[in-house]
């Protein structure tokens, strides 16, 4: 008995310290969770420039309904090339051979008229151009009422004091398209880098060309009768330069190498620097990516276009850095990629390889950018079946965020038009990352890791009210 109260007596002391020890870690712990529940919550504030999770929801609800239909292809009839009817006398085209076929009599549905275009100078008119609308496909005039000729391109928003601008640089293909030789695709010489800037990017004042072809000199990179296809520029924090990074080809496409240009104003006129396969290896479809801590990095399509590389760029943008190369998707034939990160994770998308011709966008995710890179599946929703296996007739180019709307991109695709290249037409969707991926993927044990990416089909459609440049 009394050993056992001898023991109790201690037991019990025992108890009350480790309870209140207890409690004390309890309290700790609560407070913890207070404090980070209380930062997130800040610093969601702060992402959403003041609102919340549903001032978002709110502004890109339109955006976000899933609008089906608008490509419905009808049965083709009247009159169509003598060559094109020898070949397939049975058999009705595919959308895809309708979409390429120049004497379609649906092509309006493709390229619609100029008449329809999107034109700033009819803004408050009534017109097809009020309201800021968007409208895939249809012709894009500039601020002078001539079609901007942005192809392959990317958007730089440029922010000095409290002004932001964007500028849009691109292919300009404003020649004659022709064939430099029977099996060669579609081509127009190298006219040179457009830019446009844009305060709304909706209404685009035309820049100029900010890299010029070479008109005499054969040996040059830029000689006109070579390639010169996806410029993207970005801004070097600590050299205070604009740097441009390009394809640059021959017209075989068998140099394969990227080219790099620079300048001191987002206008230009950019200097070209010189040309180089990167890592040694031979790149085609090509971006690069700049990342919240000022690193920039290249992404191309390599090893006759069967895998991407992925490389760390040079603190002054002007190279790469040796050795830094990491294979990504292999084996996979993927181009077109248009990188972009959203809450810490990179998303990309990318095209097929088929030329000038549309086929079916992926959307990837990689938890470092140097990866491993895995496949969330087709990101088009919207529209119909045969129109999201084609990317809504079009190739990514670039990804652009929308500030202030966390989650919240332009997706922008061109609608290649190997007829009349210089008519080809630009896609912008709104592109949305929420909700859970559809494919359970490898590294994620069955657990969806990743957020969905979503590229909505819209026939029209505008920036929500309260986003840049929309009151
Ligand atoms: C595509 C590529 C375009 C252009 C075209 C030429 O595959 O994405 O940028 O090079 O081929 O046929």
């Amino acid at each position: 008995m009394r050993v056992r109260i001898k023991h109790r007596k201690p037991i019990g002391r025992c108890c009350s310290l480790s309870a209140a020890v207890w409690s004390l870690v309890g309290c700790v712990l609560l407070l913890h969770c207070y404090s980070l529940l209380h930062h997130q919550r800040h610093s969601n504030k702060g992402k959403m420039g003041g609102g919340d999770v549903e001032f978002r929801a709110r502004l890109t609800h339109e955006l976000e309904e899933i609008e089906e239909g608008g490509f419905q292809v009808p049965p083709p009839k009247g009159r169509r090339s003598p060559r094109a009817a020898k070949r397939r006398p049975r058999r009705s085209f595919t959308p895809i051979e309708e979409f390429l076929d120049e004497y379609s009599p649906i092509r309006h549905l493709f390229f619609p008229d100029r008449i329809t275009a999107i034109d700033p100078l009819m803004e408050g008119n009534n017109g097809s151009g009020s309201s800021r609308y968007f409208y895939p496909g249809r012709m894009w005039l500039d601020t002078d009422g001539n079609p901007i000729q942005a192809h392959g391109g990317g958007v730089l928003y440029v922010k000095k004091r409290s002004e932001g601008t964007y500028y849009w640089y691109g292919e300009n293909k404003d020649g004659p398209t022709y064939h430099a030789h029977r099996r060669g695709a579609a081509r127009v010489d190298i006219i040179g880098v457009s830019c446009y800037s844009s305060n709304d990017l909706w209404t685009w004042k035309n820049e100029g060309i900010v890299l010029a072809g070479e008109e005499t000199d054969p040996s040059h990179d830029l000689y006109k009768l070579n390639v010169l296809e996806r410029p993207k520029v970005i801004y070097n924090d600590k050299t205070h330069k604009y740097v441009m990074w390009m394809h640059i080809d021959d017209v075989n496409y068998t140099k394969a190498s990227v080219g790099v240009a620079v300048s001191g104003h987002p206008t230009g006129p950019f200097e070209y620097l010189y040309s180089k396969q990167p890592h040694g290896f031979d790149s085609r479809d090509m971006t690069i990516f700049k990342d919240d801590d000022g690193l920039a990095y290249i992404i191309y399509s390599s090893d006759d276009n069967c895998e991407l590389h992925i490389g760390r760029l040079t603190d002054d943008y002007l190279d790469v850095v040796p050795n830094v190369m990491r294979r990504i998707l292999v084996g996979k034939r993927r181009e077109a990629p248009a990188l972009f990160k959203h809450q810490g994770t990179y998303y990309m998308i990318t095209s097929g390889c088929t030329g000038w011709a549309p086929n079916e966008a992926l959307a990837h995710a990689a938890e470092s950018i140097m990866g491993p890179w895995e496949t969330m599946g087709n990101p088009c929703v919207g529209g119909t079946k045969v129109s999201q296996d084609a990317t809504f007739f079009s190739q990514s180019t670039y990804v652009l965020p929308l500030p202030g709307l966390p989650g919240m991109f332009i997706f922008m695709a061109d609608r290649w038009n190997p007829a009349e290249l210089n008519n080809s037409r630009y896609v912008w969707l709104p592109l949305v990352v929420g909700g859970a991926a559809d494919r359970p993927l490898e590294y994620s044990f069955g657990f969806p890791l990743w957020s969905r990416v979503s590229i909505y089909w819209h026939r029209r459609w505008r920036l929500p009210n309260g986003s840049i440049g929309q009151k």
